[in-house]
Parts: C-alpha cells; sequence; structure tokens
C-alpha cells in the first residue's frame, strides 16, 4: 500500500485542529500507521525543506516549524500521497479551494496548517527521516 509523509504544523496543533485533520484523514478511510507530538529541532525541519533552501522565506519558514509542536504522521492508502494533497489544498490560502483543509482553515501563506509529501520520492525521503525507516 502506498504510504506519505503528513504533518500537522506547529499553527494547526495550536489552533486544535489535530482532531478535525486526523478525521479527515480517517473518514477519507486512509489509515494512520505511525504519529508522534513533538518539537521537532531545526536541523531536521531544514532537512526537511531541503529543496527550499535558497528562497527568501526559508529561514521563517524553518524557524516556524521548529518553534513547537507538530504532528507528525504515516498514512497509508491507495493513492494516498496525491488525495492527501488534494484534501491538503493550495499551498497559498488565497487559492485553496473551500473544503480542502488549507482552504477552510489557512489564512497566511506561511502558518498553512498541513505538510503533505509531493511525490513517492519525497514521501520516502520524508518518512525516512522523520521516522527512520525505509
Ligand atoms: P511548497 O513546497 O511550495 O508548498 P507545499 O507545502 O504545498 O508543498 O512550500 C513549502 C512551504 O513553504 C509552504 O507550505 C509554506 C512555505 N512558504 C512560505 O512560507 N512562503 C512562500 O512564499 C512560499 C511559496 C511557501
Ligand atoms: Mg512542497
Amino acid at each position: 500500500m502506498e504510504k506519505t509523509f503528513i504533518m500537522i504544523k506547529p499553527d494547526g496543533v495550536r489552533r486544535g485542529l489535530m482532531g478535525e485533520i486526523i478525521g479527515r484523514i480517517e473518514r477519507k478511510g486512509f489509515k494512520i500507521t505511525k504519529a508522534k507530538l513533538f518539537k521537532p529541532n531545526v536541523e531536521l525541519v531544514e532537512n526537511h525543506y531541503m529543496e527550499h533552501r535558497e528562497k527568501d522565506f526559508f529561514n521563517e519558514l524553518v524557524n516556524f516549524i521548529a518553534e513547537d509542536l507538530v504532528m507528525a504522521m504515516k498514512v497509508e492508502g491507495e493513492a494516498v500521497i496525491e488525495v492527501m494533497r488534494l484534501m491538503i489544498g493550495h499551498r497559498d490560502f488565497k487559492v485553496a479551494s473551500p473544503g480542502t483543509i488549507r482552504g477552510d482553515f489557512a489564512n497566511t501563506i506561511t502558518q498553512n496548517i498541513i505538510h503533505g509529501s509531493d511525490s513517492l520520492e519525497s514521501a520516502k525521503r520524508e518518512l525516512n527521516l522523520w521516522f527512520e525507516e525505509f
């Protein structure tokens, strides 16, 4: 079965959206097979967002994620990578459709509630990074 890495970002945890988001994942029929709620260190978050290291928003993004608790999850299901990206919605809250997690709850660019791997390759890399597996 396909696997993906999902992270509820600190703003999602602080706003009390863990239950809402986990509920959506479960009601869709996907299986959460690992989860941990913890404050990641800067090194882990820099590694996670390595593809964006040259961007001007990189430091702001890393500091935001590393500043508070995140809920890291392994989620399994058919086509789960693509479907979770659809359920998450566009990175920009102004573009994200209502009915998506970001469309319903996000109101800033950097603090956009949730992360989901965007490809098989990034899912493997991120699950390995956050859960030391594969
Ligand atoms: P990106 O990989 O483009 O989006 P996604 O999370 O949908 O894969 O960007 C990663 C994160 O970087 C994004 O969720 C929020 C943050 N970000 C900013 O803080 N400022 C920006 O201008 C952009 C483009 C992204
Ligand atoms: Mg991305």
